[in-house]
This record gives structure tokens, sequence and C-alpha cells, in this order.
């Protein structure tokens, strides 16, 4: 399951890059306003700190299709192809996804909410969708099983595309989609350091090192032992 991180701030992506195995960052423009830079200034900032090669989303704010196709044009030219470019699916954002899929720019189906959504989104040609967990929790559905819903209709018709869940509360949420062989999740730097957030683990490594240094004295490790 592929990682990402679903935010704009520069010190938290460097961060979670420095000891995480991350596969990309994930904007939308909300995430953009609260970086309170320029849009293109933090995005080419995030883009040096990914590399070339890591997978960056970025969300278009038209409504019509010919403004969305627009923008998709100005995103991949300004931050390389390796950028998908975020589509809401609403009937404009499928109709701006099939003009994108026949000129082969990479994007996501966004603002999921229900697996019909990603059904179309994925028929159109969509390398990822993106259904928002906790945002359908907060509805009163399950986020959770909406996103598996949405992986088996992937998988049984066989559409190139791969389930990429976003808006997550818990680590249990994401845990619960890598059982599930979801493609690839989305999380805030705080869900993303809730993995590992476990005072038995941090207990445990203690006692070792405790152990450790009542046997060959303080400060040593295995290298200077
Ligand atoms: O980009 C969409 C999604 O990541 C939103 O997350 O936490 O605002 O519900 P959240």
């Amino acid at each position: 399951m592929k990682l990402c991180i679903d935010t704009a701030d520069i010190e938290a992506i460097r961060s979670i890059y420095k000891y995480y195995p991350v596969d990309g960052v994930s904007t939308n423009p909300s995430i953009l306003a609260k970086s309170g830079q320029a849009p293109y200034e933090v995005l080419r900032e995030i883009r040096k700190i990914i590399g070339e090669e890591g997978e960056l989303f970025v969300q278009v704010i038209s409504k019509k299709a010919e403004g969305m196709i627009e923008e998709a044009h100005h995103i991949v030219k300004e931050l390389g192809l390796r950028t998908l470019v975020k589509i809401p699916c609403t009937e404009e954002g499928y109709r701006a996804m099939q003009q994108l899929h026949a000129e082969q720019i990479r994007f996501i189906g966004t603002a999921i909410y229900t697996p019909m959504q990603a059904y179309l989104a994925a028929k159109c040609g969509a390398d990822y969708v993106a259904p928002y967990i906790n945002r359908i929790d907060n509805m009163g559905f399950d986020g959770v099983q909406v996103a598996k819903d949405i992986q088996d209709i992937i998988e049984n018709s066989g559409y190139d595309c791969s389930l990429l869940a976003a808006s997550f509360k818990n680590s249990q949420q994401v845990l619960e989609l890598a059982k599930y062989g979801a493609g690839a999740v989305t999380a805030s730097p705080d869900v993303i350091r809730g993995f590992v957030k476990n005072a038995a683990i941090d207990a445990a490594v203690e006692d070792f090192i405790t152990d450790f240094e009542g046997l060959v004295g303080p400060g040593k490790t295995m290298a200077n032992c």
C-alpha cells in the first residue's frame, strides 16, 4: 500500500520524509490555504523535497470542465509529469476527466462520498480515486466500508485505477484498509506519526538499552562495546 502525506506544511513534509517510507504528497485548496504561501511557490518547494519521482497531487478549482482542463495543463507544466491533477467527481469533472485521459494527463477523482462516484471516475480513466473516510463517517455512514466497496469495484472490474483513501482521523482506519489490500492512502502527519505512537514500544526500547548498558557500561552500543 502506498503512503502519502496530506499536507502542504513544508517542515512536516521534511520531517515525515526523513523517517518514513513515503510515496508522495497530496494537497487540496484548503490545505494550500492553510500554508499561507502562494500556491505554486509552496508546491514547487514540495516538489523539491519529494524529488522528480515523488507523486504530487494538486486539485483544480474551476467548476466547469473547460476551466478544469486549462488548470490541469498549467499544473502539469509547472510541476512536472509526476503531478496528478485532482478532479472533483461531479458531472463537469467527468467531462474533464475524459478529455484529460485522451491527452494522457494523469488525474485522480476526488471529493468521493459514494462508490458510484468512484466507479465513474475509474471508467473515465482515473489513476486514483479518493474517498473521504472521516468525512463519510461524520455523515453517519461507514467511510472504511465505502473505501472497501470501491476497492472491490476496481479489482472486480479490472480498471487500471487505484484506491487512494483520504481524510483519516486515526491509524485504525488506515490499518483496516491496509488489511484489505488498499492501493494507497494519504494521511496527515499527525495520523502517520500515530502509527508508532505507543508507550509500550518506547518502554521496550528503553529496557533493552538498560539491560545492555548493565552488561558493558553506560553509553555503549554494538558499535563500541
Ligand atoms: O483532500 C481531501 C481530504 O484529504 C480531506 O481530508 O481531513 O480535510 O477531511 P480532511
